[in-house]
């Protein structure tokens, strides 16, 4: 399993502290990230493959540094965003999974086959051709996951990646997450999603508030919204 570490991390926009002394040892498979709105959850979460990176302190991939090795850490963590138009790029839904593959070493035909094979794994089987702009909110969301599932990262971090999912597409992620051999951190309001993880963090103000596993930690998240 890989490791991801932040050391006394620190951060601010502006006047608003949204991070202050982050000390994480990630080795767990499956990581949730639970907390209220604007608690620094996503700007945690960014830090992993280097899209922010933290005023104060580190954060390490592996030991290697995000500030120092951006390029290759962000060719190691896939990332999927909470809004799926902010990387869907093709024109089709095969065209876009297809995309992610661009610099795989692989024929045509293997690409075509890797192409369909996730398109059934997240249900998008009778959408091939479908312009992607036509797919319906849920469907894009599923198709930004299969994008970056594809290309089979390393580790796969992902912000609030079920908020348009109906029941059984939720659970289809949520069994896909349990069979990915890669470490996995996943940032959500559905308490649900991580009831079954290794390990959830509660965030709350800029701080790892709890760190424990998903009973307790849920628990926690609980009392503390009163
Ligand atoms: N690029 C930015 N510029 C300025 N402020 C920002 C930026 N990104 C986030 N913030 C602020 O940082 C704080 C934490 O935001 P963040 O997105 O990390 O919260 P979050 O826990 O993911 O919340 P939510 O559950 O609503 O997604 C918020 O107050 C937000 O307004
Ligand atoms: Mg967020």
């Amino acid at each position: 399993m890989t490791t991801i570490e932040f050391e006394d991390v620190h951060h601010h926009f502006g006047e608003r502290v949204v991070l202050r002394g982050i000390d994480l040892s990630l080795t767990e498979h499956r990581v949730g990230i639970i907390g209220g709105n604007g608690s620094g959850k996503s700007t945690l979460a960014r830090m992993i493959n280097g899209l922010h990176l933290p005023e104060r302190g580190r954060v390490l991939v592996d030991g290697e540094d995000t500030r120092k090795r951006a390029a290759a850490i962000r060719r190691r963590v896939g990332f999927v965003f909470t809004d799926p138009d902010h990387q869907i790029v093709m024109p089709t839904v095969a065209e876009d999974i297809g995309f992610s593959l661009r610099r795989a070493k692989m024929s045509k035909a293997e690409r075509a086959a890797r192409v369909a094979e996730v398109l059934a794994q997240f249900d998008l089987a009778g959408h091939a051709d479908h312009p992607c702009h036509l797919l319906s909110g849920g469907q894009k969301q599923l198709l930004a996951l299969a994008a970056v599932l594809v290309t089979e990262p390393d580790i796969l971090v992902a912000d609030e990646p079920t908020t348009l999912l109906d029941l059984r597409n939720a659970r289809r992620f949520a069994e896909i997450l349990r069979r990915l051999p890669q470490q996995v951190v996943v940032v959500t309001h559905s308490l649900e999603l991580v009831a079954d993880f290794d390990r959830v963090l509660v965030i709350d103000d800029g701080k790892v508030a709890a760190d424990d596993a998903p009973a307790p930690a849920i628990e926690f998240y609980r009392k503390l919204i009163g």
